[in-house]
């Protein structure tokens, strides 16, 4: 290799012997991102409240010569949070080096036709779930001096999106909590950042939106005409992992084929 090419990118990007926690690793963006971390190197540390699928996404890991383990884990009880820490712990013998929270739940409807129970399920998987895991784990990070953090929020919590009122909130509440949060913690190093993906092709959104009118006129306003794949959204989660983003700290990264611009 000639002695002009600055290989500096390569060790920038290299996660070859990191630690990561992957949530929501059995489906859609979040098993992308397990997978993708493996690919880079990273020892993975996987948990979904959907036990067989999270089990397979780890086994696939391993079957390509990857690294992981899987943990179970629900998100709307306190109680499992703190076994899944205790048990990537107890592995590693400390918190991981990088925290990705990627599961979520959405459910679609006019908000008048919001019950409570939606209201305490989706505030519990996509902001009290992940806040208490981050609580749980940052002590160990804060006191070794390194750690990062990023969480899959969504557009429609920056721009808000309708039939997803509340998902929308809870989405903006914990890019919120990471902006404090990034604050709070640099001066021990840390980052804590964001990706907002636009509409994207996994089992959630397939639910939501299913082949028909209104998913041709969203793909239609889409300036790039198409749904992001699991794994574009990945590669973001994961650069945002890497020592390429060492000064980057509470940002939100769109990901969204042009749907989204930010100023
Ligand atoms: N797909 C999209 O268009 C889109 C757009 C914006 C944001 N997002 C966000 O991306 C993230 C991943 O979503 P996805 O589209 O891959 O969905 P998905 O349904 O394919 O995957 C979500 C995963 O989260 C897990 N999960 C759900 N409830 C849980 C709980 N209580 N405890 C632990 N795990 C739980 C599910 O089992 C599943 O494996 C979510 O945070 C979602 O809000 C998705």
């Amino acid at each position: 290799m000639s002695d002009n090419i600055d290989t500096s990118w390569r060790h920038v990007t290299d996660l070859c012997g990191k630690t990561v926690v992957v949530t929501g690793c059995a489906s859609g963006i979040g098993r992308a991102t397990a997978l993708q971390y493996a690919s880079a190197g990273a020892t993975v540390y996987g948990g979904d409240v959907n036990e067989a699928a999270g089990e397979a996404a780890l086994a696939e890991i391993r079957a390509a010569g990857g690294q992981g383990r899987f943990f179970k884990l629900d998100l709307t009880d306190g109680a499992s949070v703190d076994a899944f820490v205790d048990s990537v712990v107890e592995t590693i013998g400390d918190a991981p080096d990088i925290l990705a929270n990627v599961a979520g739940l959405d459910r679609v409807m006019p908000f008048l036709e919001n019950t409570p129970d939606v209201w305490e399920l989706l505030i519990k998987v996509n902001y009290l779930g992940p806040v208490r895991m981050i609580h749980r784990f940052l002590p160990r990070m804060v006191a070794r001096r390194s750690g990062k953090i990023v969480t899959v929020a969504s557009d429609a919590g920056r721009v808000g999106s309708s039939g997803e009122t509340f998902y929308a909130g809870t989405k903006g509440a914990i890019i919120a909590f990471t902006k404090s949060l990034a604050r709070e913690t640099a001066r021990a190093g840390l980052t804590c950042n964001c990706v907002a993906p636009g509409p994207t092709d996994t089992p959630l959104f397939n639910g939501t939106i299913p082949d028909g009118k209104l998913r041709d006129a969203l793909i239609k306003a889409i300036p790039l005409k198409r749904l992001a794949q699991p794994v574009e959204i990945a590669h973001t989660v994961v650069f945002l992992s890497t020592p390429a983003t060492d000064f980057m700290t509470g940002q939100v990264v769109s990901v969204s084929g042009g749907l989204t611009m930010h100023g």
